[in-house]
C-alpha cells in the first residue's frame, strides 16, 4: 500500500516497533497537554486562497544559512536512530534527499559515516554538558566532516517528566550507544529512567548567555539556538550573536502547558525582526502545516516524529518517500492558496 498520509507511516511503524520504543517516541511530557495543544493550531489555521495566479510553476526552494534547501522542510534532531532501524543515522542522511538533517548528539552513528552518507546539509545537535572538552571535541568533528552549522538545545536544562517512559521503566538497550560520546559521559542511560538520570549527571543546569560566546569561538560554524519560545529570549538570542532560532518546545517533551510552538512563533518574529531566520518545529504532519508556519512568519519547519515513524517503516526509502511526500503537500498547497512563491506567503494568507 502506498504510503499516502504521515499517518499512513506512523500506522505502518507502530506494527513494527516494540511498543515501549513507540511509547519513547510518541510520547510527551506529563499530561501531554503542550503535546496536543502543538498540533491544535495546526487543525484550526485556515488559508485564504487567492485566484486567477499562474501556479504552473511553484517553487518550494528556500536559502538558510548560506545554503539552498529544496523545500522549508528540514528533519529536526532526534536521539538514537538506530532504535528504529538498524542503520540509522546513516539511512536517514541517505533518504533526506537533499534536505537539511539535524544530527542529535545522542545519534547512534559516528558523525564522519554520517556525513559520508549525507544526501543535503548537515547540523550537529548538541546539549551543554559539564563536560566541556567533550562538547569541544564534538564541535569540532562536526566542522572537520563538514556539518554547516551547531545547533544549542537550550529547552532541556533537565528531562521533562514523560510518564509513559517511567511508566514503562523505559531503559535504552545495552546495544543502543551514543556513539559520539565516551562512555563515562553515557554511563546511565542503560538504567530504567536512565535518560532522565542520565541528562542530571551530566548537563550543565548552570548555563546562562553569558556562555554562548564560549560556544561560538570553538568553529566558524553558524549557531542555532534551539527552544526559543518567548519575544524577550529572542531578543537576547539575536543580541548574543545567534545565527538562526528555533520556536520549539521539543515536541511537548520537555514543559508541560508550555506554549505551542506556532503559538509563540509570531511574538518571536516580530522580536527578531529579520535580523535571523526562524524555524519552528511542534505537530507538523502535513504540507499544508508548512504552508501555515511560514504564513506565521517561519522562515522553514523541522519534522521530529514522523522521520522516525518513516525510518522503522521503510529505511532510507521510507525517509525519502516522506519528504517528497510533505514537499509534494506543501507545493500542491502553494498551487490551490495562489501562491506559487515562499516569499509570498505571508500573514496574508491566513484567516483571522
Ligand atoms: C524520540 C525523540 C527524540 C528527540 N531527541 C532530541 C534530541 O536529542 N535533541 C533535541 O534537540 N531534540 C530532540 N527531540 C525534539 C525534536 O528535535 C523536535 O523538537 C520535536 O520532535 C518536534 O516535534 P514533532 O515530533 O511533533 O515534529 C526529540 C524528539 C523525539 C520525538
Amino acid at each position: 500500500m502506498p504510503h499516502l498520509s504521515v499517518d499512513d507511516y506512523a500506522i505502518a511503524a507502530r506494527e513494527l516497533v516494540d511498543s515501549k520504543v513507540w511509547d519513547f517516541v510518541c510520547g510527551g511530557g506529563g499530561a501531554e497537554i503542550t503535546l496536543a495543544a502543538n498540533r491544535h493550531i495546526f487543525d484550526t489555521a485556515m488559508i485564504r486562497p487567492r485566484i486567477l495566479v499562474d501556479v504552473s510553476i511553484c517553487d518550494t526552494s528556500r536559502l538558510l544559512l548560506g545554503d539552498r534547501w529544496p523545500s522549508p522542510i528540514g528533519i529536526a534532531p532526534t536521539a538514537y536512530h538506530t532504535l528504529l532501524h538498524p542503520e540509522g543515522e546513516l539511512a536517514t542522511a541517505q533518504g533526506a534527499n537533499g534536505a537539511p538533517m539535524v544530527v542529535s548528539i545522542f545519534a547512534g552513528q559516528p558523525l564522519e559515516e554520517i556525513a559520508k552518507r549525507a544526501t543535503g546539509p548537515l547540523w550537529l545537535q548538541l546539549y551543554w554538558l559539564q563536560r566541556r572538552d567533550v562538547m569541544t571535541s564534538l564541535a569540532k568533528r562536526a566542522h572537520d566532516a563538514g556539518f554547516r552549522a551547531l545547533m544549542l538545545t537550550v529547552d532541556a536544562p533537565r528531562i521533562g517528566r514523560r510518564l509513559r517512559d517511567m511508566r514503562n521503566g523505559f531503559a535504552i538497550p545495552p546495544h543502543i550507544q551514543a556513539v559520539n560520546l565516551d562512555e563515562t559521559v553515557m554511563a546511565a542511560t542503560h538504567q530504567p529512567d536512565g535518560i532522565a538520570k542520565h541528562a542530571a549527571l551530566t548537563f550543565d543546569q548552570r548555563v546562562t548567555w553569558a556562555d554562548l560566546a564560549w560556544l561560538k569561538s570553538l568553529t566558524d560554524l553558524p549557531l542555532v539556538l534551539k527552544g526559543v519560545l518567548t519575544a524577550e529570549d529572542a531578543a537576547l538570542a539575536v543580541e548574543h550573536g545567534v545565527d538562526a532560532i528555533v520556536v520549539s518546545n521539543h515536541g511537548g517533551r520537555q514543559l508541560d502547558g508550555a506554549v505551542p510552538a506556532m503559538r509563540a512563533l509570531p511574538e518571536v518574529v516580530a522580536a527578531v525582526d529579520g535580523r535571523c531566520p526562524v524555524l519552528v518545529d511542534g505537530g507538523i504532519r502535513h504540507g499544508r502545516d508548512v504552508f501555515v508556519a511560514l504564513a506565521s512568519g517561519a522562515s522553514a519547519v523541522l519534522i521530529g516524529r514522523p522521520v522516525l515513524w518513516a525510518l522503522a517503516a521503510g529505511g532510507a526509502s521510507g525517509v525519502g518517500e516522506l519528504l517528497s511526500l510533505l514537499n509534494a503537500e506543501f507545493e500542491h498547497t502553494m498551487a490551490l492558496a495562489g501562491r506559487p512563491r515562499a516569499e509570498e506567503i505571508t500573514r496574508s494568507a491566513l484567516y483571522g
